[in-house]
């Protein structure tokens, strides 16, 4: 090492030399200084120079369990003893197999089978080349096509990346794996006015928009509907009701799989395990990532029913594919003692009665004239921000540039909050707090929010 990463300007030049982040402007940095956060503790975090801040975001809705928990360091420092690494491939080792047994103890209906996987996009992509081995297995050889919503996340690589909704981060990669399809998403604050009037008549119409694609894509064609319980990107839209009951009618009718991207929503973000749980579906494989080791190691998945693995189950069939670090032991175990925490300190419990509460304290913020909706579930919320409330007007391009790059990211983090300002689609504030969060910190994170929103507004 050629610098002291006690001292905090060494630490900075050398992040500016050599280290390079995500879906980061990096020219941002040559003047301004990079943030390096140093460690953490419960539903806080520290930077270099000692300062606080309250992690609205779980770092990136991933932190459930809260910073700082030595148990499970310990459960990845006696696992990483015992046995550091063994790959999936062929073999298995102990606490991949306690671990899957658990998950398909925790998932909805017989959802059952689960293949590890390392990250969220990983478990994406997998299920796309799952639902299409699947189906050539079934003799359903044409079936390659993915559908999923406008402006819906579901991951980087090529293959997640198709069925990702967001065209700003495609366009550099074109062209990439073909078969990706769009339909809209659940933004009722936004939905279309011949349907704006009721929500279930919306939800009927959007999951009717699935059905009418499958249509137009040739039914023998389309392999997979990926499904976020609440989408994330665009700011939190929770399903109008009857929505998923209605998709799965859908996929059914057509034998479509159903595919759950829980990879924000599980563990706990909705008061459940899974969020398919909360909205009352069963779909045929569920994605995961992020918060099933409340990121003290990485690990992902995918869960899938029975009756996906059965053709792979007989003579020569097999699933071609894998992954070095999938299902790695010490993320297995990190895992494990995760959700020993999960149920020990009743953190589903603690979102499904605080919940009401962290929503009646965002709603406050709907006094401001810049705060149009709050939205969302569970612990997992979307402040959307307009020019005119009346009319629901939103923000220029530029204005919407200005407000979340220059002015609001730096203003929230200066006030000593971490969570998101986006405008993939319209300028939006994110919030997912680890789930160990009160309402001391719910006022915590309104306060904060106030003061910034209200200094915003003055400059607009
Ligand atoms: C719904 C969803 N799917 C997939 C991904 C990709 O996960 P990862 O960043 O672990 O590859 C994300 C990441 O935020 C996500 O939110």
């Amino acid at each position: 090492m050629t610098f002291d990463p006690s001292d905090s300007s060494a630490l900075q030049a050398a992040a500016k030399e050599h280290l390079w982040l995500h879906f980061t402007k990096m020219s941002t940095y040559n003047t301004g200084d990079i943030p390096v956060i140093t460690r953490g503790s419960g539903p806080y975090v520290y930077d270099d120079k000692g300062k606080r801040y309250l992690d609205g975001l779980a770092g990136l809705f991933v932190s459930m369990v809260g910073h700082g928990r030595t148990e499970l360091a310990e459960a990845a420092s006696k696992q990483a003893s015992e046995l550091a690494y063994f790959p999936l491939w062929s073999y298995a080792h102990p606490k991949a197999i306690e671990l899957a047994d658990r998950l398909a103890g925790l998932a909805p209906g017989d959802l059952n089978k689960v293949f590890f996987t390392t990250s969220g996009s990983e478990a994406v992509e997998s299920a796309w080349k799952l639902a299409k081995a699947y189906f050539k297995q079934k003799g359903e050889h044409t079936r390659y096509k993915v559908i999923s919503r406008d402006i819906a996340y579901h991951g980087t690589s090529m293959g997640a990346l198709a069925i990702t909704g967001l065209s700003g981060i495609k366009s550099d990669f074109e062209p990439l794996p073909a078969g990706g399809v769009r339909v809209p998403n659940t933004n009722f604050y936004r939905a279309p006015s011949f349907v704006a009037g009721s929500k279930e008549e919306f939800g009927i119409w959007a999951a009717d928009e699935i059905e009418r694609a499958i249509l137009r894509e040739g039914p023998e064609q389309v392999a997979a509907v990926y499904l976020e319980p609440v989408q994330n990107s665009g700011g939190c839209f929770p399903p109008p009701p009857g929505y998923f009951q209605r998709v799965r009618q859908i996929c059914d009718k057509y034998g479509v799989l159903m595919v759950s991207d829980e990879v924000i929503c599980a563990f706990g973000r909705l008061g459940y395990y899974f969020g398919a749980e909360r909205y009352g579906y069963v779909p045929d494989i569920i994605t995961f990532a992020k918060g099933l080791t409340s990121g003290y190691t990485p690990l992902g998945g995918m869960i899938v029913r029975d009756e996906i693995m059965e053709p792979f189950r007989h003579g020569d069939a097999t699933f071609l594919h894998g992954i070095t670090f999938a299902g790695h032991p010490v993320s297995s175990a990190v895992a494990l003692a995760n959700l020993d925490v999960f149920e020990r300190d009743n953190l589903l419990g603690n979102v499904r009665s605080n919940e009401a509460g962290f929503r009646a304290t965002l709603e406050k913020l709907t006094d401001l004239p810049i705060v149009g909706d709050v939205r969302g579930d569970g612990y997992f919320y979307g402040i959307e921000l307009v020019k005119d409330k009346a009319t629901k007007e939103s923000f220029t391009d530029a204005e919407s540039d200005w407000l979340l790059h220059d002015f609001m990211s730096t203003a929230l983090y200066d006030a000593g909050l971490i969570c998101r300002a986006d405008d993939r689609g319209d300028p939006v504030i994110q919030l997912a707090p680890p789930l160990i969060c009160t309402a001391e910190h719910f006022d915590e994170i309104e306060q904060i929010l106030r003061s910034v929103l209200t200094q915003a507004w003055s400059r607009i």
